[in-house]
């Protein structure tokens, strides 16, 4: 067997775990009647909710004959997520990959990019100009080095790709409507680019035109990875196209996300990422106002990029950090 057929099965094994995430159920946070539900993204091969955009735009791009095996350049703007799926699928499918990236992201995410073999640009005020808080900046930044080799460099932008929604509208989407049997009632996502929200929100509606979509929002200078403010930072092109959508915008505060991660590891066993405590804290928010419901929740990422993150803010100590580790259910062995 010729190292290039052992790649190829290697491949097709890695990149068919895409998707189809387990859904668990909350149960010590459910009533009888009110059903809480997260669907576990961080099962997918390289760790978080954008595996799937990762993928579908890299699929579309080689279908489209942008990208050239060996020859091209992958470069993205990215808070951590999105750099780490890219890079993580590209190099089984032969392409390089260059991440521009805010400096505020956790060392951990850049350790991991830069073992998958990314090249890191870190945007900071003294880098580049400020044309916007944080990935603004890096959008620029990533524009500026890749406009001017089009030959080389393949900017995949998920601020507008329409397969970052389209991975969403044909994976995620049906597979909510499929595990809660058609029963799901309301759908929380944080936003970032918008494409999680967008794409299953519309299919959930086409499915059951009752389902309402809450979208969150991080609160203004946030230590959320992957969510954004829309006063600090623009709107994404992708989520102005359906915002719609959107039945309920809610936004979510450092504390209470990390109230909420707190939370979720103390009485469910589950270690979550930022975001993940932000749709916690929004959906028992909402749940308040309602006697029953099938609500389901994006838990995009898990907590293992976060330790210094979380020890810095007091959530845990090492030593708690380090049982929650070991005593968590629902960590699968990382691909990284
Ligand atoms: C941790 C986390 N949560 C939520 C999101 C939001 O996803 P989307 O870009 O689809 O809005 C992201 C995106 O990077 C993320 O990394």
């Amino acid at each position: 067997m010729t190292s290039t057929t052992f790649a190829e099965s290697d491949k097709i094994k890695v990149l068919e775990r895409i998707g189809n995430t387990p859904i668990i159920e909350l149960k010590s946070y459910s009533t009888d009647k009110v059903k809480i539900f997260a669907k576990l993204e961080w099962y997918n091969p390289f760790g978080s909710v954008k595996d799937r955009a990762a993928y579908w735009m890299i699929k579309d791009a080689e279908e489209k004959k942008i990208l050239k095996k060996d020859k091209s350049i992958i470069i993205e703007p990215t808070s951590g997520n999105t750099g780490i799926a890219l890079t993580g699928i590209a190099s089984y499918l032969g392409y390089k990959v260059e991440i521009v990236i805010p400096e505020k992201v956790s060392e951990e995410t850049k350790n991991i990019l830069r073992k998958l073999g990314a090249t890191l640009h870190e945007t900071s005020d003294d880098l580049c100009p400020r044309v916007g808080a944080g990935t603004d900046q890096s959008i620029a930044l990533a524009y500026a080095i890749s406009k001017p080799r089009p030959e080389i460099y393949y900017m995949p932008n998920q601020y507008e790709n329409e397969s970052n929604y389209l991975s969403h509208y044909q994976s995620t989407g049906p597979e909510i409507w499929e595990q809660t049997q058609g029963k799901v009632t309301h759908f929380f996502t944080g936003c970032g680019t918008g494409g999680t929200n967008t794409g299953t929100g519309t299919y959930l509606k086409e499915k059951n035109k009752n389902v309402k979509v809450i979208a969150i929002q991080a609160q203004k200078n946030h230590l959320l990875q992957g969510l954004r403010n829309f006063e600090e930072s623009a709107k994404p092109d992708l989520f102005i196209r359906r915002e719609k959508i959107v039945d309920e915008w809610y936004t979510a505060t450092n504390q209470k996300s990390f109230e909420m991660v707190k939370s979720l590891a103390k009485r469910e066993d589950i270690l979550v990422g930022p975001s993940s405590g932000s749709v916690m804290a929004s959906m028992l928010d909402y749940i308040d106002n309602y006697d029953e419901g099938v609500f389901v929740g994006i838990f995009a990422d898990d907590g293992r990029k976060f330790q210094s993150l979380y020890l810095e803010q007091n959530l845990f100590s090492e030593e708690e950090y380090r049982k929650y580790l070991t005593s968590c259910k629902f960590l699968p062995p990382l691909s990284y």
